[in-house]
């Protein structure tokens, strides 16, 4: 154990696991997500999943690796044997390819930042066409991406104490203190109540097959379940911990940050008459329409401030990605952290290369594939293969896993450890039910769906 490094206690595991979930996927995807698909309506079926389908996915994880002690890999073949390791290898390779892309989006927000706060974006006449130029733009996207990816390997090769938990509990509380800030400014402009009614008033005539399947995927994503990150953390707290106690207050953080979120940027948003449905672009195209208009100064200062935001909620996932095959390689091949944190960094840049490439910049790239009726870009099809159809599979081989080889006795036995009355609570037969027969139907239906409906262009729903 002490070889592997650890958190120092709870509390340090609780700010870094909340620091992996808290990221692009709440602040970024959760709002334009949301207003794409009915605001209220969208939000409550996304918090239903969250506590259904979520929460015991993540104690599950948590207790895989805490009863291991290893890496995704390592967890699963100790517990499954060889063939169960392939599934946390695989875990470790989405970590991988999902990075890559999540590097390229966090250097965007990493140059806006730096371009509003000291540079002239905000007299910018056309959001739209600067952000398609400024994408497309080769040589300003890889001073950012590779920016953003050294900072977080510097801090993944500080080691898990020093410096993914000391960098999780100074970045968590900021952001806390930005996002409130920024919310209490935006309700006091005009016509803001009308993005709050949009965003807490549900029209339930909204809520669709297409609104659960896309609440599940998003709901996955924000939690960082599926690949092995909480595989990867658990493994590094102690066996006196409350791991439900724990997990839940990672999910209520990382539901807390989304909800926030979308209280921060729909009255913004509204304010100034925008769309709420304008899709990915909705943090960098719609609200820098709204930092303008607050004058150069405050918008600056509620500008730069947002955008520090979402570099600061980016990082502390970037160091959980980089930190899944960091740990693979220190735990599996014996390298030293120091080995593997650069190999792993530089290949996964240069694996991102093409995504970030692909917005203009190279047209092979672009237009790299077509499926589901249309042109997809390199970043789309990483994105489609190793996120929206790996993670629910990764969910439901977890569940699986539990149910047939660990089974819930192995589950419950672990859990019980840091939690004396867990045996015979209502908690222990709530995840049991959903482990064993809630989340195989469910998360399986979602790969099922999502493969049918990407590849064999069946429309289910
Ligand atoms: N949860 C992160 C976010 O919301 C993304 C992530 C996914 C991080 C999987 C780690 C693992 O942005």
């Amino acid at each position: 154990m002490a070889a592997r490094g650890g958190f120092s206690n709870k509390l340090g595991f609780i700010a870094a696991a909340a620091g992996s979930a808290v990221g692009l996927g709440n602040i970024w995807q959760f709002p334009y997500v949301t207003g794409q698909n009915g605001g209220a309506a969208f939000l409550l079926v996304y918090i239903g999943w969250i506590f259904l389908i979520g929460l015991p996915v993540m104690v599950g994880e948590i207790a895989v690796g805490r009863n291991a002690q290893s890496n995704p890999y390592g967890a699963y073949k100790k517990l499954g044997g060889k063939s169960w390791a392939y599934v946390g290898l695989f875990g470790i390779i989405c970590g991988v390819m999902i990075l890559s892309f999540y590097n390229v989006v966090a250097g965007w927000a990493f140059g806006y930042f730096l371009e509003l706060s000291f540079g002239n974006l905000l007299n910018e006449q056309d959001y739209s066409g600067f952000f398609s130029a400024y994408v497309a733009d080769f040589r300003d996207n890889l001073f950012f991406s590779i920016a953003f990816m050294v900072i977080t390997a510097y801090i993944v090769y500080r080691g898990v104490q020093k410096g993914i938990e000391g960098t999780s509990k100074v970045l968590m509380p900021t952001l806390f203190l930005i996002l409130i800030f920024i919310i209490i400014y935006g309700l006091t402009l005009p016509n803001a109540m009308d993005g709050v009614s949009f965003y807490l008033l549900p029209d339930f005539s909204l809520i669709n097959g297409r609104t659960i399947y896309t609440a599940l995927g998003q709901a996955f994503f924000s939690l960082s379940l599926g690949m092995g990150a909480l595989i990867t953390y658990g493994s590094y707290i102690s066996r006196n911990d409350n791991i439900v106690n724990s997990a839940i207050l990672v999910t209520i953080a990382d539901t807390a940050v989304a909800f926030l979120a979308g209280l921060m940027i729909f009255p913004l948003v509204f304010s100034q008459g925008q769309s709420p449905a304008e899709g990915p672009g909705l943090v960098f195209v719609a609200l820098l329409g709204v930092f303008q208009t607050m004058g150069p100064l405050i918008g600056k200062i509620v500008g730069g401030g947002f955008f520090l935001l979402l570099c600061f909620a980016a990082l502390t996932s970037t160091i959980s990605l980089l930190e899944v095959p960091v740990a693979f390689l220190v735990d599996e091949k014996k390298w030293s952290r120091k080995k593997a944190v650069s190999a792993m960094a530089l290949l996964i840049f240069l694996i991102g290369l093409p995504s970030m490439l692909g917005f203009g910049a190279v047209g092979a790239f672009t237009e790299f594939v077509s499926y589901e009726g249309g042109v997809k870009s390199f970043m789309d099809l990483v994105q489609d293969l190793f996120f929206v159809i790996s993670l629910p599979l990764g969910g439901f081989l977890l569940s699986v896993f539990i149910s047939t080889k660990w089974k819930t006795a192995g589950l419950s036995e672990e859990i019980s450890h840091g939690n004396p009355s867990y045996k015979g609570s209502f908690l222990e037969k709530f995840f049991n039910l959903m482990i064993v027969y809630v989340c195989p139907v469910v998360l399986g239906a979602m790969f099922l769906l999502t493969v049918l409906q990407k590849f064999f262009g069946v429309e289910l729903i």
